[in-house]
């Protein structure tokens, strides 16, 4: 009697695998896929006075790496900062630049570890020589100009930053920081 149910289950099975198949929806991703696919890896020439020691600028660039993407932010954003979104009706500062989900640097709270630290950047980085400015602008713009499988989000030929945006975080990897 039970071989007969599972002869018939198999014999079956072909149908009702059909009539699945016809209550699943499957929507064509295609174009889903070809909007997110991203533009080859782009080489960037840093701005003039890109790096400054403005300490607005560098509140700026410490803001955006310091949120996570988000709707809206917890801190309030200093001067002059570029984005906004409409929660409720109402224009709030927009929560964006998440490099702290990845990378360590004085002051993070909860910061991810899939990049490097950046404590002291400038001293372990810059003064040693091993890193240029531009090495720094370039990475944050398209870091796969130097690491072709990079994990990082790639900001500037995405249009996630704007160059001047790319300049501020950047002066803020390497200014001098007072905290831990
Ligand atoms: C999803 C993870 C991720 C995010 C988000 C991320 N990074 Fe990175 N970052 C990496 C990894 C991994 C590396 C190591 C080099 C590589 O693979 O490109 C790196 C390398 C770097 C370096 C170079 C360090 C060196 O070797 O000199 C800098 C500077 C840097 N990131 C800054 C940033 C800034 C600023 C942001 C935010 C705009 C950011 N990163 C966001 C993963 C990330």
């Amino acid at each position: 009697m039970k071989r007969v149910a599972i002869v018939a289950l198999c014999a079956l099975a072909p149908l009702m695998a059909k009539d699945y198949k016809s209550a699943i929806e499957s929507p064509d991703a295609t174009k889903i896929l070809q909007k997110d696919k991203l533009p080859p890896p782009k080489h960037y020439k840093m701005p003039k006075q890109c790096i400054t020691t403005d300490p607005l600028a560098i509140a700026r660039g410490r803001y955006m790496f310091h949120n996570l993407n988000g709707k809206k932010a917890k801190t309030k954003p200093p001067k002059g900062l570029a984005k906004y979104v409409i929660v409720n009706g109402k224009k709030k500062p927009k929560q964006y630049g998440n490099c702290v989900a990845c990378h360590n640097i004085e002051g993070a709270k909860g910061p991810g570890n899939v990049g490097p630290d950046l404590h002291n950047y400038k001293k372990h980085f810059i003064d040693s020589g091993v890193r240029s400015y531009q090495y720094v602008y370039q990475q944050i713009a398209d870091a796969r100009v130097h690491v072709p499988k990079t994990h990082m989000t790639i900001n500037l030929t995405t249009k996630l930053f704007t160059p001047q945006e790319i300049c501020e975080i950047a002066s803020y990897v390497v200014s001098k920081k007072k905290e831990k």
